[in-house]
C-alpha cells in the first residue's frame, strides 16, 4: 500500500509518521513545506515531496500512485485560516481524485454546529465537508476528536501547567462544560487502522474516551500528579480574560489560548457510535491513564511532538541571507581546547527550559513575562526534551533553525520584537563563538537594541563564560 501523509511536521502527523514507518507493508511518502523540519529519518525509508497544499503541481506529484492519503493540514496561525484551510482541502481532494487515490483520512474537531460554534471548529467542519464533497469519486474517513491528552499536546500542557503552578484555581463557567477527551496513542491507533478499512463513501467517526467536565479533568490531573488543589468555580465566562490567564500561566500564546477557550462554550461530546462499529478492536484508555502516560513521556524526555512544532513562517525565512543583513551583532569569542569542543557543543545544546540560560536567568524570565504580556510565546514553552534537540524544536521563546552536530546551534527568536533576532553558538576549531544578531525594523527596532545594550553586554558575556565553565566541569 502506498500512503501519503501530510502534516508530518505537526503534532499528530509526527507521531503518525513514526507509527506508519513501523509497518513493513506500506511505502510512505510525506508532503511537507520544508523538509528541514522533519526529524532525522534513515535514508530510503521515506519519500519526501516538498510543497504546499496551495501548489497544485506539487500536490499532483505527491499524489502519484498513492492508495491512501492522510489530510492533517491545519493553518491556525494565519489570520484568514478558515479561507485558506478550505482552499487547501479543495486542492487536496481534487488532486487525490485526479490521481485515482482510493481513500482520504482526515482528523477534524469534535462538536456540533450551533450558535456558540467557534470559528476554529467551523473551519474544521468546512474542511471535512470540502474533502468529502464527491462521495462517489473518493472514500473519506473523517475522524472527529476533541481534547487530545498526550505529552506536548496544547490541551494537556494547559491543564498540567495550571495544576502545577496554581494551588488555588478560580475557574470560569467553561470548566463545567462537558467534553470527551482522548489519549494521543488512541488517536494514532484509529488513524493507522483506518488505512486498512474497506468502506465506501464518507464515514464520520467520532472518537473519545469518557465524558468529563474540564473541572473534573483538572481534578483528576491533580490527583495523578499527587497535588492537592482547590478549584473554585465562578459563574461567568470571560473569553478574553481566560485567554490572558492561560497566556500568562501556561506555555500557549494568546492566539492559541483564545481559539481553545472559544471552543469551550459548548459541549464537545461524541455524536455517533461509528468508532465502536468500524473499529471495534480499539478501546480508548481513560483520561487518567492518558495523563499518566503523558507525564511519564515528559519525565523520560520521550516527547515525540509538541503543539508548537509546526512553523512554516520560520522556514519561509532564508536565515543565511537574513543574518547577513543583520544591522547589530553582539559577538563573544573565547579560546577553547580542541579536545573540549564536544563538551562545549553538548552544553550550549542543553540551553533553555529547565536548564536555564546559564547567566541572569531572572532577566530572561522577566523578558519572557514581558513577551507574554504582549501576547507572545514567552519562556514557558521550555524544551521538548531536556537532553536532545532537533531542527524545528521550540526552545522557550526561540526556535531551533539549524543544528550541526559538534559545530553549530542557531536559534531564531519567536518573541514579540521590533525586528528579527538570532542567537548562534559555533565552534571553530579552538574557538567558541557566540553571536546575537538583530535585524531591526525601523526606528523602534534601533531604539530597542540601544536600550538593551548595557544588559546585553553582561548577559552575553556571562553566558559564553558559563557555557565554557560548565563544559570544563562536565568533561
Ligand atoms: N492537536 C490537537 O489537540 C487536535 C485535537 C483535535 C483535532 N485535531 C486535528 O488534527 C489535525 C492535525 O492537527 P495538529 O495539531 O497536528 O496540527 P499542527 O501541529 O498545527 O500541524 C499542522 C501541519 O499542517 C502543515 N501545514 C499547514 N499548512 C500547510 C500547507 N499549506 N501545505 C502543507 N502543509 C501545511 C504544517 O506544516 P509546517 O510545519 O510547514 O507548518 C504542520 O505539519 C487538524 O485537522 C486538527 O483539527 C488536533
Amino acid at each position: 500500500m502506498k500512503v501519503l501523509l501530510t502534516g508530518a511536521t505537526g503534532y499528530i502527523g509526527r507521531r503518525l509518521k513514526q507509527e506508519l514507518l513501523k509497518d513493513a507493508n506500506i511505502s510512505l511518502r510525506v508532503f511537507v513545506r520544508n523538509k528541514q523540519a522533519l526529524d532525522h529519518i534513515p535514508k530510503g525509508s521515506l519519500e519526501i515531496v516538498e510543497g504546499s497544499s496551495f501548489d497544485t503541481l506539487k500536490l499532483d506529484e505527491a499524489m502519484k500512485d498513492i492508495d491512501v492519503a492522510y489530510y492533517l493540514i491545519h493553518s491556525l496561525t494565519s489570520e484568514n485560516y478558515a479561507k485558506l484551510d478550505h482552499q487547501s482541502a479543495q486542492n487536496f481532494r481534487d488532486a487525490a481524485i485526479k490521481a485515482g487515490v482510493k481513500k482520504i483520512i482526515y482528523l477534524g474537531g469534535l462538536g456540533v454546529v450551533d450558535e456558540n460554534i467557534s470559528k476554529h471548529l467551523l473551519s474544521r467542519i468546512e474542511t471535512g465537508e470540502a474533502l468529502s464533497l464527491y462521495k462517489d469519486k473518493i472514500d473519506v474517513i473523517w475522524f472527529r476528536a476533541g481534547v487530545i491528552i498526550g505529552s506536548g499536546s496544547a490541551s494537556f500542557e494547559i491543564i498540567r501547567n495550571l495544576i502545577q503552578k496554581l494551588p488555588v484555581l478560580i475557574t470560569p463557567k467553561w470548566v463545567r462544560v462537558r467534553a470527551q477527551p482522548i489519549g494521543i496513542d488512541d488517536i494514532i491507533s484509529y488513524l493507522s487502522a483506518a488505512k486498512e478499512h474497506s468502506i465506501s463513501g464518507t464515514h464520520i467517526v467520532d472518537i473519545g474516551s469518557e465524558i468529563l467536565s474540564y473541572g473534573e479533568m483538572m481534578r483528576q490531573c491533580a490527583e495523578v500528579m499527587g497535588l492537592k488543589r482547590l478549584i473554585i468555580p465562578v459563574p461567568f465566562l470571560s473569553i478574553g480574560l481566560s485567554s490572558y490567564w492561560l497566556n500568562i500561566f501556561t506555555p500557549v500564546p494568546f492566539q492559541v489560548a483564545r481559539s481553545l477557550i472559544d471552543g469551550l462554550k459548548s459541549e464537545v461530546v461524541i455524536q455517533n457510535d461509528n468508532a465502536k462499529k468500524l473499529f471495534a478492536n480499539i478501546t480508548p484508555i481513560s483520561f487518567k491513564k492518558s495523563v499518566e502516560k503523558a507525564l511519564f513521556e515528559a519525565e523520560q524526555n520521550q516527547v515525540i511532538s509538541r503543539w508548537s512544532d509546526s512553523g512554516a513562517d520560520v522556514w519561509k525565512i532564508d536565515h543565511k541571507d537574513s543574518i547577513a543583513e543583520a544591522v547589530f551583532i553582539d559577538e563573544q569569542i573565547i579560546q577553547i581546547k580542541e579536545s573540549e569542543a564536544q563538551a562545549v557543543f553538548d552544553v550550549f545544546c542543553s540551553i533553555g527550559g529547565e536548564n536555564g540560560w546559564f547567566a541572569y536567568d531572572l532577566l530572561w524570565e522577566i523578558r519572557g513575562f514581558i513577551d507574554k504580556l504582549f501576547g507572545g510565546v514567552g519562556l514557558s514553552r521550555g524544551r521538548r526534551s531536556q537532553t536532545t534537540l532537533r531542527k524545528g524544536d521550540s526552545l522557550d521563546f526561540w526556535k531551533v533553525v539549524d543544528i550541526v552536530e559538534g559545530k553549530r546551534l542557531l536559534l531564531f527568536a519567536q518573541m514579540k520584537l521590533p525586528g528579527k533576532a538570532w542567537l548562534e553558538f559555533r565552534i571553530d576549531k579552538d574557538k567558541l563563538i557566540q553571536r546575537a544578531y538583530f535585524l531591526p525594523s525601523g526606528v523602534l527596532g534601533r531604539l530597542y537594541w540601544f536600550s538593551l545594550l548595557v544588559l546585553h553586554y553582561f548577559v552575553f558575556r556571562d553566558m559564553i563564560n558559563s557555557i565554557y565553565k560548565k563544559a570544563k566541569e562536565h568533561k
